[in-house]
């Protein structure tokens, strides 16, 4: 026997606005032919004016808790991943444990930018093996839409604003590969990178600041890392890369997204892609595609899933799991 996290519910939240490519082009010198075929991205939802990233990730943990046929009061822990939270404290995370009525457990923020997701959910599963909690909502939500500069082309153009959610229950297995759960993490960072991709001020610097980043620079980083974390987890549940069903990828841009594939020896037959209608929702953009592929109807029940991602700091990271 062996402890497991098992994915019992999932759900999603995405701002009503949606703002197609064609939109930019009224203020910016880009077009949309640009957008798409440098990034695969179609449109993105942005957060109305006095929407925040607590009010997102609430609804996402709702649908996750009515995915799940839970209440707050099933739950542990809240573990949320994002990089722009409400304020500067107390956590989005304890926001959302106010805003569902949950009076108990504990619950925390988790600030590893686009790879927040996969940090969010390896520490879910270490609180859950250590035996701190049985149930743990995991979520990644954000509103990029804050600090973009609206003037950067190279930039603002590839975000958007959304949050997703999976509650994660304990439950024993076989301690084998055949398991439901979480099977393997791989997790890393190297902050001699921090040039690469930052925002240009924060509570201690006494500003909000707005995301820079050199895109091409981590490109060539992205398509490499991504696929040696994928291998590293995937081996350490004693599997590979032809054993996976679904790469969930962080929705960064498709070209890493099929480069990835490619190197991992998968078709785009066997990738969840929402970057179209998405755009980059940092954090938020695995548990949204998550959520998005089993609505579709191309995650089910056992199916073997490994999700990757890179991001600021430079931070990345990867985690397989069975549905
Ligand atoms: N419209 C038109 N032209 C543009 C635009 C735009 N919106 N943006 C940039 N350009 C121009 C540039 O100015 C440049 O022009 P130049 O050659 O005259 O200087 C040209 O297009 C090429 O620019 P590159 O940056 O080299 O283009 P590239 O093919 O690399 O695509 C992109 C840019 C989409 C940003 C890509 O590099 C990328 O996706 N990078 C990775 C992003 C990523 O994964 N980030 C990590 C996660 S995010 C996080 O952690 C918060």
């Amino acid at each position: 026997m062996a402890g497991r996290s098992v994915v019992v519910g999932v759900g999603h939240y995405l701002p009503e606005r949606i703002v197609p490519n064609s939109e930019f082009e009224k203020t910016l010198d880009t077009t949309d032919e640009w957008i798409r075929t440098r990034s695969g991205i179609e449109r993105r939802h942005f957060a109305a004016d006095d929407e925040t990233t607590s009010d997102l990730a609430t609804k996402a943990a709702e649908a996750a808790l009515a995915d799940a046929g839970l209440t707050a009061d099933d739950i542990d822990a809240i573990v949320l991943a994002t990089s722009t939270a409400d304020l500067t404290f107390p956590s989005a995370a304890t926001m959302v444990q106010a805003r569902l009525g949950m009076t108990k457990g504990f619950a925390f923020d988790v600030q590893a930018v686009c790879a927040g997701f996969v940090f969010a959910l390896s520490n879910a599963n270490a609180l859950i093996l250590s035996g701190q909690a049985k149930r743990v909502l995991v979520i990644g939500a954000e509103t990029f839409s804050r600090i973009m500069d609206w003037t950067d082309r190279s930039t603002c153009v590839l975000f958007g604003d959304g949050a997703g959610a999976l509650v994660l229950e304990a439950q024993d297995g076989e301690g084998t590969a055949a398991d439901r759960g979480i099977l393997a993490t791989d997790l890393n960072s190297d902050g001699r990178y921090k040039d690469l991709l930052y925002v240009d001020g924060g509570v201690s610097t006494q500003s909000t600041g707005h995301l820079r980043m050199q895109g091409n620079q981590v490109f060539r980083h992205a398509v490499e890392k991504l696929t040696k974390t994928a291998e590293t987890a995937l081996s350490r549940a004693g599997l590979r890369c032809a054993d996976v069903d679904w790469i969930v990828p962080h929705q960064a841009n498709i070209r890493i997204i099929q480069g990835t594939a490619k190197k991992m020896g998968l078709p785009m037959e066997n990738v969840v892609v929402t970057v179209q209608d998405h755009g980059n929702t940092s954090a938020a953009s695995i548990p949204l595609a998550l959520s998005v592929g089993k609505q579709r109807g191309q995650i089910k029940p056992g199916d073997l899933i490994v999700t990757e991602a890179i991001g600021g700091g430079l931070a990345w990271g990867a985690v397989v799991l069975r549905w």
